[in-house]
Order: C-alpha cells, then structure tokens, then sequence
C-alpha cells in the first residue's frame, strides 16, 4: 500500500537510508522536507512495515527525484517500481510533464528499475557524486 510519508516514518526511512546514502540526515531535515510543498514523500507498506520509501520534488512542470530505496529485506519484489509509478502519476497529477533524475553510473538495479519504468539516458554529469567519487547518468522521461 503506498501512502504519503510522515513524521513517524523517520526512523524506518533513516534505516533504509543508511544503506543506500554516505550523507547523514537529521529528523529536522525530514520535516523541513514534509513542510515543503514542493516535496512529496511516499512511502510503500508491505505487511504493516514500511518496506520502502521515494522523495520527490515539483515545480512548475519539472519533477525530479532525490532520493529511492527498498529496505534489503523486501528488495526484488516490486517496492520500488510501485513507488516510482505513484510518484510518477502524482507528479503528473500536480502539472509536470517531464521527469529527471540522476543515478550513479555503476546503480546497475536502479539503472534497471528506472529504465523499466520507461526512462531513457540523456547525459552524464562528470564527478556528481561523492564518497566515493563517481559520474552520475542524467535520465529523464515525459509524463503523460
Ligand atoms: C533500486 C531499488 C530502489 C530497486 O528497488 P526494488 O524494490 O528492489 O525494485 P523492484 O523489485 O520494484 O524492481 C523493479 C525493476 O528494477 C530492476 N531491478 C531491481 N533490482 C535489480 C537488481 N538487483 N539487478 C538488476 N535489476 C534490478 C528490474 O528491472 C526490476 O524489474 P523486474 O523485477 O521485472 O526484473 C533498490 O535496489 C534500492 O533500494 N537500491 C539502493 C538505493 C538506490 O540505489 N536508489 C537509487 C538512487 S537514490
């Protein structure tokens, strides 16, 4: 069941989080995100747990997409493409017309996911990434 995320989400988020970002985060930045209104967090509950989580930003008819994770423990069972296309459908709902994000170059799975949810490669941006060090894929794809 996808629903929006809220403030109790915080340290299942954080948990899933930890595996998937070097960069620490605050309970403080989680609610500066859920009082932003042009961020939408979505959260995928399987079995009363949240088993996954996606943020999401919307200005004028842009979406873009921070951040994505499965908990390992319900990775390859359909989490995360569930809660890209609830992002991608609330996104068009809210007036985007066109999706970007960026993934590592070496994120083979969620190279893959993204991919299966119909975005396609349009660059690269060189040394986007940190800790460690790497280039990022600029994908993209047009709703609706
Ligand atoms: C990427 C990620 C969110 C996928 O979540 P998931 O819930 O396991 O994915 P799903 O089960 O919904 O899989 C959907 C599709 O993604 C692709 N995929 C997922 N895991 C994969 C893997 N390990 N290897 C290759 N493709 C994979 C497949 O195309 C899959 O479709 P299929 O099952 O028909 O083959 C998850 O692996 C994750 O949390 N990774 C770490 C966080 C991350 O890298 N986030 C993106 C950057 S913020």
């Amino acid at each position: 069941m996808i629903r929006r995320g809220e403030l109790n989400d915080f340290q299942r988020i954080t948990e899933i989080r930890k595996s998937i970002f070097h960069k620490d985060w605050k309970e403080k930045d989680y609610e500066d995100v859920l009082a932003d209104d042009k961020a939408i967090v979505l959260v995928n509950v399987v079995d009363g747990e949240v088993a996954g989580f996606g943020i999401m930003y919307v200005a004028a008819d842009e979406a873009e997409l921070p951040a994505i994770g499965t908990h390992f423990s319900y990775k390859k069972r359909g989490v995360g493409y569930e809660l890209l296309q609830s992002l991608m459908n609330e996104a068009h709902n809210r007036g985007a017309n066109r999706f970007f994000l960026e993934v590592r170059k070496s994120n083979v799975p969620a190279k893959k996911l993204y991919e299966k949810a119909g975005f396609v490669n349009v660059g690269m941006r060189k040394n986007f990434y940190h800790y460690p060090d790497e280039d990022a894929c600029v994908m993209t794809k047009t709703l609706g």
